[in-house]
């Protein structure tokens, strides 16, 4: 892992160096708490060498898109979070580019920095956030911003293969503890734990769901009860980080009986516990304490067109716009649970290699993916993917997620999602484990034909 580091610092400081040749800096980045953080990183750098910049927040890089920022004649875009899918046509317009990015790369540049080109993993390793990082303190030492680093890494999921973060991620992770930005330990890993009364973090379990206990406040109060965790003083309900360790270790203890006694698979009570990563620069109690609920926080803004005041959070922001983050996160939290009960309600299609749902318009297409991704607590089928549908303006949006499981039998989602996209008149990618497509409203039934044979090649192919 040194030896990557030390190539990935190589082609940073390249990149830099071109950086800093210029004095106004357009930077494009992705519509989620990865994009955000990364956003966030470099624009902080370019402040702190008093170099202008501007931003712009994308769904995805297109080639519309790529065509108006040639147009628009930018000194230098810097793409962070998105960018190497498409290479070749950011080169064919001309366009000064640096792209740190950690999606699966189609085609070269001279000035791109990607995990993937030096034989880490960018799905689980390193994140486009965490990418961003290692340019930005090619720019001078801007190692205090390993937490956002960390939220990005987090955003999207890159602690879930093994329950913490591995790869160039556990590095920078590192760096941060020794800077005393953040600090790592083994804790629950239900959503909350800083900002909410700690009933609620079982009745909003998604990962894993808690039958009997997801979904229902009584039940969980009574089961709190039950352990022997009562009000406290001025008769509110106390928050996760307020109990007592004893306390704590009796609620994990007594929810992981609740979940065997309910026949929940073992992989899905092993979850309930894993390692949280705690910013400390951070205000206890608050949303950005925790780099899960701060990634949720910033999805919240990003993914509703709301990217400015996502990235106004990133770089300081305490006040109005963290206000108004703090709004859209009630929103976007309740669209999670409905967009769950509608997947829950519907059911999924199973095929012979796949199963889906189609959301039409009862779920936002750019919240489509973390809901079929919340999804796998709610089917007990693990040895097919998810796909699902969700209706845009432009056609329809494909989100995909898979399982380590099918990877190591050969799953790649974001091969199988660009190839089978492009072959229907749309366009794809992302990682192995998770991957996205827009394709026309018409070829949706060809496309999902064509995805279910080719991920029964895909995992096929390999023992
Ligand atoms: O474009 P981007 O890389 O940011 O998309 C990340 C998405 O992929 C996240 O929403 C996350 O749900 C998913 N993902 C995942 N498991 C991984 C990596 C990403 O589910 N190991
Ligand atoms: O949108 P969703 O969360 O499903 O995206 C999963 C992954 O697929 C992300 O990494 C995203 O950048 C990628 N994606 C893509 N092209 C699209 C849609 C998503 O490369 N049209
Ligand atoms: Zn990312």
């Amino acid at each position: 892992m040194s030896e990557i580091i030390g190539l990935m610092k190589e082609r940073a400081a390249q990149c830099a160096e071109e950086i800093r040749k210029h004095s106004s800096i357009h930077v494009v980045s992705h519509i989620d708490a990865d994009g955000l953080t990364s956003a966030g990183i470099i624009c902080t750098a370019l402040d702190r060498m008093g170099t202008d910049y501007s931003t712009r927040f994308v769904k995805q890089l297109d080639d519309t898109i790529i065509a108006e920022l040639a147009e628009q004649d930018h000194e230098l875009v810097i793409f962070t979070d998105l960018g190497s899918g498409m290479l070749e046509s950011i080169r064919s317009h001309a366009i000064n580019a640096i792209v740190a990015d950690h999606h699966q790369p189609r085609g070269e540049m001279q000035n791109h920095l990607n995990p993937h080109l030096f034989g880490a993993n960018g799905s689980y390793e390193l994140s486009g956030s965490g990418t961003t990082y290692i340019l930005a303190n090619a720019l001078g030492d801007n190692r205090d911003l390993a937490d956002l680093a960390i939220v990005g890494a987090m955003g999207d999921l890159q602690h879930m293969k093994k329950g913490y973060l591995t790869g160039i991620n556990r590095l920078i992770l590192e760096e941060g503890a020794s800077s005393n930005v953040l600090k790592f330990e083994k804790d629950i890993t239900l959503f909350g734990k800083q900002t909410r009364p700690v009933f609620k973090l079982l009745q909003f379990a998604s990962d894993p769901y808690i039958p009997g206990l997801t979904g229902s406040e009584d039940a969980c109060i009574e089961f709190l009860h039950k352990q022997g965790i009562r009000f406290s003083g001025d008769e509110r309900w106390r928050r996760w980080i307020d109990l007592e360790k004893d306390e704590k270790q009796k609620v994990v203890s007594g929810l992981v009986q609740y979940c065997l006694n309910a026949g929940l698979a073992s992989y899905k009570i092993e979850r309930l516990i894993g390692e949280v990563y705690i910013l400390l620069k951070e205000g206890e109690g608050t949303e950005m304490r925790d780099a899960s609920e701060y990634s949720t926080l910033l999805n919240a803004t990003a993914r509703y067109d709301h990217a400015d005041i996502g990235l106004a959070v990133c770089m300081g922001d305490r006040g109005d716009e963290y206000d108004q983050a703090c709004k859209l996160l009630a929103e976007h939290r309740k669209n999670l649970v409905d967009g769950l009960m509608f997947v829950k309600e519907q059911g999924l299609t199973k095929l012979k290699n796949l199963q889906y749902f189609d959301a039409g318009s009862s779920i936002r297409e750019t919240i489509v993916g973390i809901i079929a991704g919340m999804s796998t607590s709610i089917t007990n089928d693990r040895s097919l993917p998810i796909i699902a549908f969700a209706n845009t303006d432009d056609g329809i949006k494909v989100s995909a997620r898979g399982t380590q499981d099918l990877i190591r039998k050969g799953l790649n989602l974001s091969e199988a999602m660009s190839k089978i996209s492009a072959e229907v008149g749309g366009a794809g990618g992302g990682h192995d484990i998770a991957a996205g497509a827009t394709i026309p409203i018409v070829a949706k039934d060809e496309f999902i034909g064509k995805l279910d044979a080719m991920i029964g090649m895909q995992i096929r192919k390999q023992i």
